[in-house]
């Protein structure tokens, strides 16, 4: 939901500037746009489109500034256009500033501004705040620091903030509320501003997370100088990322899409690298055994998550019902805040989130924290907001997802809850120790057996070609593989924009079953396991209705052979881990279809990966 950029130190920062944009694209690609100080001018190029149109904008002109901020926008105020397209200006075109994040009150403070004289171009919310930063700077005769974090002191909503003055090419402020920034600091007095550490990884691995209401000075003499909001003086907290630069690129892939992909054998691997105990057949989660009487004694599980994430939050309803008998809601984490949830003292709320910034689940965190619940998070992007704004949790460790359809960040999610589970049973008892060891084992063998599902790749393309001009598709499961359906659709629905839905397969005889007729694909998860028969049951209705079906079946399966249009095998296991083998074959035939269809997989259209407004 916007990306920021920011850098100031004794290089050119053009191309700085235009492959930080470029590797913040997936936050959103509406317009694009920059400013620098260039012979002591402020130098603005802005426009819609993509951080390529922006470039083609700025032409052959050499920049040689050693200071400026860029930003990709994804709209909320104004629709996208080169006028609402950031950096905004204040009344006298001499500061700059690009934002990520709502200004709530925008239209109080716009019209006490334009009281005191100040015009306005854009429909933003941002270009408000600066025309406020610049009136509070020149009515109270302060510096442009003070004048950030007076202004903001009056700011409802949140933000992300670079600020960038003509007449002082020596600093950029910076500051932050719920929208995440980075400062990353260079050996040579340089430093480094972005919405995440992506643009920052090559040329630093030192950086600051700035916190919220945290306002900060980066000036070439004087260094990093950070304050609250309170302007009491803050130390930064310097740490080093993690991050490699391999794991950002595409490494020979097409698409970031189709590279998560076929990363989930590494990534499951990883997601549950030293925590599985194979001899004594447990899982060690140290979120878990930090707290183990309130788990042991949690009267109720409350998934908040939004998109994906949710999905990932029903399968988590499965699997601590079967296994820890513990029970479970799964709430959107939108409604869950705007109604008045009911939550008890023994209740543990998990927050789900493969960015850690979604707003919705912040919000609904937030609440569930004012109510006193305790919150454990499952995060991906590590010191993300959401991992700090929990009690506990546990990373997915997938690496990035840039791709903005979540694929390996799904199987990772389900993959930390399935060690939940796990957990949980072995500490309430809930599970034979025999049981216990063979499922430790089976998510130990899951990688392999994703690398064997990954072969079926030129088999889904093929299947692919015969529906990727269908105007709808149906999916459906039963069970675990319920979640699956749905999430099977969301990727068809987000990146090829056929509409696409799914179903617990049982429910279509109540309604979708209407829909059915020989252009109507349908999508079944048919695996071997507790509810086979009864979906043999579900692809037989469909047969009858003409229907076509692709179905998804376990390795050697005879029955459904016999009626599906096509079948995709995959290998044997749990009925609890079908999920995540299950997931794949559906990302690789919303692949095919997006990309036969001509879309951009990685950004498609009105999306962006991290929704930081509500
Ligand atoms: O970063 P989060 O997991 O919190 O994001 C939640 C959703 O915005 C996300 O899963 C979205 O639905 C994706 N586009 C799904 O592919």
């Amino acid at each position: 939901m916007c990306g920021i950029v920011g850098f100031i130190g004794n290089e050119p920062v053009y191309e700085k500037i235009i492959k930080g944009l470029s590797r913040l694209e997936y936050r959103g690609y509406d317009s694009a746009g920059l400013a620098v100080i260039e012979n002591n001018e402020l130098l603005v190029r802005k426009c819609k489109g993509k951080v390529a149109d922006l470039q083609n904008n700025v032409g052959s002109q050499v920049l040689g500034s050693t200071i400026g901020i860029g930003h990709t926008r994804w709209a909320t105020h104004g629709v996208p256009n080169d006028v609402n397209a950031h950096p905004h200006f204040g009344e006298n075109k001499n500061i700059a500033l690009i934002h990520n994040g709502i200004i709530e009150n925008y239209a109080s403070l716009k019209e006490a501004l334009i009281g005191r004289g100040h015009h306005f171009v854009s429909e933003t919310d941002t270009e408000v705040l600066v025309h406020f930063i610049e009136d509070i700077r020149d009515s109270e005769q302060v510096s442009l620091f003070e004048a950030v974090r007076m202004a903001l002191t009056e700011v409802v909503g949140a933000y992300a903030i670079v600020v960038l003055d003509q007449s002082n090419p020596d600093e950029l402020i910076v500051a932050k509320k719920s929208s995440p920034l980075v400062i990353g600091i260079g050996s040579n007095d340089d430093y480094y501003i972005a919405s995440d550490a992506t643009p920052i990884i090559e040329y630093t691995k030192n950086v600051v997370y700035l916190n919220d209401e945290e306002v900060a000075k980066l000036n070439r003499r004087e260094g990093l100088t950070i304050v609250n909001i309170q302007n009491q003086k803050q130390t930064p907290y310097i740490q080093e990322l993690e991050l490699k630069l391999e794991a950002i690129e595409k490494g020979g892939y097409d698409s970031f899409m189709l590279k998560e992909i076929h990363e989930q054998p590494r990534s499951i691997q990883d997601s549950f690298r030293g925590r599985l105990n194979l001899k004594q057949g447990v899982v060690k989660m140290s979120g878990i055994d930090d707290h183990e009487e309130r788990w042991k004694n949690a009267g109720r599980i409350v998934v908040v998550a939004c998109g994906t994430s949710w999905h990932a939050g029903l399968v988590a309803e499965y699997l601590f019902e079967d296994f820890a008998r513990i029970p479970v809601e799964v709430e959107y984490a939108s409604e869950f805040r705007y109604r008045n949830p009911v939550l008890f003292t023994d209740d543990i709320v998990i927050a789900i989130s493969q960015s850690g910034e979604t707003a919705d689940t912040l919000a609904a965190i937030e609440l569930a924290k004012e109510k006193g619940a305790f919150i454990f998070g499952v995060c991906n992007v590590v010191g993300s907001t959401i991992s700090r704004a929990t009690h506990s949790g546990a990373y997915t460790h997938a690496g990035p997802e840039i791709g903005v359809a979540s694929t390996k960040a799904f199987t990772a999610q389900v993959t930390v809850l399935f060690q939940m589970a796990l957990a949980l049973a072995e500490k309430r008892g809930t599970l034979s120790s025999g049981r216990l060891s063979r499922l430790v084992a089976e998510l130990n063998s899951l990688p392999i057996k994703i690398t064997e599902v990954l072969k079926t790749n030129e088999q889904v393309e093929q299947i692919a070609q015969i529906y990727k001009n269908r105007s709808n598709a149906l999916y459906l499961g039963r069970g675990y593989s319920f979640p699956v359906a749905l999430e099977g659709a969301l990727k068809l629905k987000e990146i090829s924009y056929i509409h696409a839905e799914g179903y617990p397969a049982a429910e279509m005889k109540h309604g979708p079953i209407a829909l059915i007729d020989e252009n109507m694909p349908v999508i079944v998860i048919a695996t071997e396991g507790a509810s086979y028969e009864k979906v043999v049951s579900n692809i037989q209705e469909v047969k009858a209705r003409k229907g076509q079906i692709i179905a998804i079946v376990t390795e050697g399966d005879k029955t459904v052979k016999a009626m599906a249009d096509h079948v995709i095998e995959i290998p044997r296991t749990d009925d609890s881990l079908v999920p995540i083998l299950s997931a794949v074959p559906l990302q690789l035939f919303s692949y095919h279809v997006a990309i036969m269809r001509g879309c951009n997989v990685d950004q498609p259209r009105n999306l962006a990966k991290s929704v930081t407004v509500e």
